[in-house]
């Protein structure tokens, strides 16, 4: 009795999870419970915490990739268990490709120098010390004093870099902003640079507002410097987030190692790189860029193994990711992924501008974000905004920009490759949503007021402005569904490519049936209509060879410039056409659309419901 009492009491195979004793009990937060509990329970605790977590799709304030494709998935559950640093091989692939793509001066058989990391924040650290290093060394050499490093930035770096200038004790000196110019002025930075600056860091794409900065400008300056002063200041780019943007839609902006002055870059895989949070890279022009005297060697692991790293073990699933997409998109399909992410900050860009409440603080052609403020905030400001917009689900930053241009506060929204364009399209509406409701809202100042002044006539002026409200929201919605109805079909072939196509099959069909009947098969004469018999269709025959070898051609061309526009498994699924177009919102679609295309939109849908507060 005793035995079986104690066997359905812990045993939660025996009950539904919930009602297990495990679950039905809390479990102590700060310190370690005494007993072990079964993993249907630790599982189900820990899934359950997790859900209060927001989505991160929504989440339109990070550049940090949230969806990758599921073969990729299955590639980093198959990596999870592997250490980075028992693998060598794929790291130096991603580093090679990563340094040709950013047009490292490399021989035909030399290797590139960098090394993967936890992000652009570890490589940051790695490419300033470097540079610290560097800088240490030659003074010495010259028996001048080395005490007193710095490096000149704009005062928009992210904050990594000021945790280089505490952490390895050098100074920091920023370039300040001004109105409406939110990046480092490449001229002021020359100016600030001394004899004590171990690099100018320049940002190709400002976290502020994806801005990318004149690396071309700063370059030629500094090497006029350089000449007059007889110094050899280089410069650092931050690529974070640009470094796998502008190779591919701005292939001719020189930002790289074009630039002789630029001696290292970083960038994050997991931002455009397009691989989920926790890989970075940091790659040099050569090897003489990278104190020797930085490099670790060990040897316990087998071969000798070359470590520069702030950590040693760390999880190569991310490695693994990165050369998936690297290998998987090819410069055709990164090229692909970020003119996406460029048009659907465009229709969102445009929706925002034609609310006629906002400025537009973010640039075209740098990091496709929309970085934008209330153009009149007296009654109520960006802050109120992002906290509305937490109700449909949306996370959308607010925030003021750094010293000297602290009274410009901007809602920034990051584009991502799975920002599709439904997400766009249902972002304005919401804003547009959140706008209206504002409106109707007294402003959190004039509210005080009013409730002192007189509540009777508070109570009717916002019963008044409730009504106006609806009305409002009625009208908006009546003109959206005009619009979505007006949208018409998008998905059609030309008229061109259709009469290819039919003459094309039915010159095959005519040339089939000809050579069958050359065949004189018994049982085909038997089926088949007997006019073809005549002697003159053979006479015909060079004619249908010649029809069917043009129109075949022509279907070959026009075919597989289709296949390639229209096949989703080519494209990653946010960049084939059908995610790219509208949908017309309330009429029935005139075309079918492949499912992974349609599993996409309807997901994206989802994400947002459920999220209405
Ligand atoms: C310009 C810039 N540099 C560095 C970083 C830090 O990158 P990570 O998060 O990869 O460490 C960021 C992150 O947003 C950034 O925008």
């Amino acid at each position: 009795m005793v035995l079986s009492k104690t066997a359905s009491e812990s045993d939660v195979s025996v009950h539904s999870t919930f009602a297990s004793r495990y679950v039905r009990s809390s479990l102590p937060r700060f310190k370690m419970p005494e007993n072990s509990i079964p993993k249907e329970a630790a599982f189900q605790i820990i899934n359950d915490e997790l859900m209060l977590d927001g989505n991160p799709r929504l989440n339109l304030a990070s550049f940090v990739t949230t969806w990758m494709e599921p073969e990729c998935d299955k590639l980093i559950m198959a990596s999870i268990n592997k250490n980075y640093v028992d693998m060598d091989e794929y790291p130096n692939r991603c580093v090679n490709i990563i340094a040709h793509l950013f047009n490292a001066p490399l021989g035909d058989s030399e290797a590139a120098v960098g090394v993967g990391t936890v992000g652009s924040s570890e490589a940051i650290m790695l490419a300033g010390l470097a540079f610290k290093r560097k800088w240490q060394n030659k003074r010495k050499a010259e028996g001048k004093p080395y005490d007193k490093p710095n490096i000149v930035t704009g005062a928009n770096v992210q904050v990594c870099w000021e945790k280089f200038a505490r952490y390895f004790e050098v100074e920091l000196k920023e370039v300040r902003l001004r109105d409406g110019y939110y990046v480092m002025d490449p001229e002021k930075a020359v100016e600030m640079v001394d004899e004590n600056t171990i690099c100018v860091a320049a940002i190709l794409g400002s976290t502020l507002n994806g801005e990318f900065e004149d690396v071309k400008l700063l370059n030629d300056l500094m090497v006029e410097k350089n000449k007059e002063t007889g110094w050899d200041t280089p410069i650092h780019v931050d690529a974070a987030s640009g470094g796998f943007i502008a190779p591919f839609i701005q292939p001719e902006l020189e930002w790289d190692f074009r630039l002789p002055l630029v001696k290292s870059i970083n960038v994050s895989g997991h931002k455009y790189g397009l691989v989920y949070a926790g890989i970075g890279w940091v790659v040099w022009r050569s090897k003489v860029d990278l104190p020797e005297e930085l490099i670790f060697h060990i040897n316990y692991l087998g071969a000798d193994q070359p470590t520069f790293t702030l950590n040693f073990s760390k999880g190569s699933s991310q490695v693994i990711a990165q050369y998936y997409q690297l290998i998987r998109l090819g410069y055709e399909g990164y090229k692909n992924v970020m003119e996406n992410c460029r048009d659907n900050m465009l229709v969102l860009k445009e929706g925002l501008e034609k609310t006629g409440k906002f400025n537009i603080v973010s640039k075209d052609n740098g990091v496709p974000l929309v970085a934008f403020s209330l153009k009149d905030n007296s009654s109520h400001n960006e802050f109120e905004v992002s906290e509305m917009l937490r109700r449909f689900g949306w996370i959308v930053p607010a925030y003021t920009m750094p010293p000297d241009a602290q009274h410009i506060t901007v809602l920034r929204v990051v584009i991502r490759e799975d920002f599709s364009r439904t997400l766009a399209e249902r972002l304005v509406f919401d804003i547009e949503k959140v706008l209206h409701e504002l409106e109707t809202l007294p402003s959190r100042i004039t509210a005080k007021i009013v409730l002192a002044d007189d509540e009777k006539e508070a109570a009717a002026n916002k019963e008044k402005r409730d009504l106006e409200k609806t009305r409002e929201i009625t009208t908006v919605w009546r003109k959206f569904v005009m619009q979505r109805k007006m949208n018409g079909v998008i998905f059609h072939l030309s008229p061109s490519l259709r009469a290819a196509r039919i003459l094309s099959l039915l010159a095959n069909l005519q040339l089939l049936e000809f050579l069958l009947r050359q065949d004189s098969s018994a049982d085909f004469a038997a089926i088949s209509s007997p006019e073809l018999h005549f002697p003159i269709f053979s006479l015909l025959r060079p004619l249908f060879v010649l029809v069917f070898s043009v129109t075949n051609l022509f279907f070959t061309m026009t075919q597989s410039k289709t296949a390639r526009d229209t096949h989703v498994s080519v494209h990653s699924a946010f960049v084939s056409q059908y995610v790219r177009t509208s949908l017309p919102r309330f009429n029935m679609q005139k075309n079918s659309i492949p499912k992974e295309a349609a599993c996409r939109i309807i997901y994206d849908n989802l994400d947002l419901d459920g999220n209405l507060g």
